[in-house]
């Protein structure tokens, strides 16, 4: 769905629908125009910028559309291996170790994720 600069809420897919893959989404923060991941975790929808804390890569840039290790529990960046927990962002294995993806701002309006542009904190981050 696209965003405009005058539609803060980008709307993306209903809270039943995301799927356990991951669901990839670009949006614009000021004038970039910006990958991210929306993924459902225990504690709710949680939504990453779509970049990489070692280097500025798409964590799935070797495989497109492929965000999680096989068993499932973890974002992989599939460049060198980064391993993200996909609740809170944070890096516990690789050469990124300790970081943390650029979390995005969701609410959820009658049951639809939204990506809260007028929160997203700047493009510079
Ligand atoms: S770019 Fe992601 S681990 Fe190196």
């Amino acid at each position: 769905m696209p965003t405009t600069h005058a539609d803060p809420l980008q709307c993306l897919l209903p809270v039943v629908e995301i799927p356990p893959f991951g669901y990839a989404f670009s949006y614009r923060d000021g004038p970039v125009e910006e990958q991210g991941i929306l993924v459902m975790t225990p504690g709710g929808p949680r939504a990453w910028k779509n970049q990489c804390r070692h280097l500025a890569l798409p964590l799935d840039g070797d495989a497109p559309g492929r965000f999680f290790d096989r068993d499932q529990r973890h974002l992989v960046c599939t460049a060198h291996g980064a391993c993200y927990r996909p609740d809170d962002g944070v890096c516990i294995a690789g050469p990124c170790r300790g970081s943390r993806l650029r979390a995005l701002p969701l609410v959820i309006r009658a049951g639809v994720v939204c990506l809260d542009g007028a929160h997203l904190g700047g493009f510079f981050r």
